[in-house]
């Protein structure tokens, strides 16, 4: 059996976390050879530290036998010490009236908290997925305040957003979705996203070639998958967190497995790739490989397209600008 690693996981006592702890124990995302040590982050309110008793409970009771140990805490320098994984999902909620504004300042004080209690603590490999929105923002706030680990270590999850698309195409062009490859989503985790299928291909042949539909592309494919979220929530009346929380795993697992040479979006810090300025967490194409991903690069990029990743980069700009006073 392989030493354990060590898988922080933050607002781990959340509706995410709560789908999400249970899978990470089973070996789901890292491997059924690979035993974990879950270190589990709270805020300090009686409530919320309660909660998160309640659900290290029912992970002892699930008796997973590579569950090598567990922590809960809410101290952040506890939680992400020695952390080789650590996945930011709690996140300051947009309360009613709350401008996206002080929103998105509230969280950068969560995140660059959390960034320097990581760079203080943590692997210097560790690798970092935030997934607690504003998720591209929050990622590049915790990069900023964590100088002393290498940027691209820090990522932003874009995967839900690629799993929406990937239903949506293979319910279109009647396919099973394990046959689509080559999906692209680009951008901010937001309705401004663009999920591009220009590239993909089903048993190698093209995928825009057989939907063939350049309205549905546009008026149906598009708002669907950038607005899904909302859809969730109007049927729900809560928040996507099933599907948010196997997204995590897919984005960490192919990150720590390799994704066997397929394409899939994670947000990185851009290398100036693609028109994005270098920096700035950006949903792109990447193949990993032996824990690293590589951005697929040199795709052409037609006016529709320039378009639609300048609209959601000019977002992440403005939400960048918000905080750059903090960094
Ligand atoms: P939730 O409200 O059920 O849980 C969040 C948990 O985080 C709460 O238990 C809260 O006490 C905790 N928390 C808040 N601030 C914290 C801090 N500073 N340190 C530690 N814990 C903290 O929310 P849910 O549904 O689990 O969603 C979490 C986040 O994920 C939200 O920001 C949501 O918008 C985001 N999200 C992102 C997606 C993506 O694709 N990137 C998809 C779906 C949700």
């Amino acid at each position: 059996m392989k030493a354990p690693v060590r898988v922080a996981v933050t607002g781990a006592a959340g509706q995410i976390g709560y789908a999400l702890l249970f899978r990470i124990a089973s070996g789901e995302m890292l491997g059924k050879d690979q035993p974990v040590i879950l270190q589990m982050l709270e805020l300090p309110l009686e409530k919320a530290q309660a909660a998160l008793k309640g659900v290290m409970m029912e992970l002892e009771d699930c008796a997973f036998p590579l569950l090598a140990g567990m922590v809960g805490t809410d101290d952040p320098e506890v939680a992400f010490k020695d952390a080789d994984y650590a996945l930011l999902v709690g996140a300051m909620p947009r309360g009613p009236g709350m401008e996206r504004k002080d929103l998105l300042l509230k969280n950068a004080e969560i995140f660059t908290v959390q960034g320097k209690a990581l760079d203080k603590v943590a692997s210097r490999n560790v690798k970092v997925l935030v997934v607690g929105n504003p998720a591209n923002t929050n990622a590049y706030i915790a990069m900023k305040s964590a100088p002393s680990l290498p940027a691209k270590n820090f990522t932003a999850m874009l995967r839900l957003d690629h799993n929406r698309a990937l239903s949506q195409l293979a319910n279109k062009a009647g396919v099973p979705v394990a046959d689509i490859r080559k999906l692209v989503v680009w951008g901010n985790h937001s309705p401004t996203m663009y999920p591009d299928y220009r590239f993909a291909t089903v048993d190698g042949a093209s995928l825009k070639d057989r939907i063939n539909d350049a309205d549905w592309n546009a008026n149906t494919f598009i708002p669907t998958v950038g607005k899904r979220g909302a859809a969730i929530i109007e049927a729900r009346g809560l928040s996507s967190a099933a599907s948010a929380a196997n997204a995590a795993i897919d984005h960490m697992r192919d990150w720590a497995l390799g994704s066997d040479g397929e394409w899939v979006t994670m947000g990185v810090p851009s290398d100036g790739s693609y028109g994005v300025p270098e920096g700035v967490i950006y949903g792109v194409p990447v193949i990993t490989a032996n824990g690293e991903y590589t951005v697929v690069k040199d795709l052409p990029i037609d006016d529709f397209s320039r378009a639609a990743m300048d609209k959601t980069l000019a977002e992440l700009e403005e939400e960048r600008s918000g905080v750059a006073h903090l960094l």
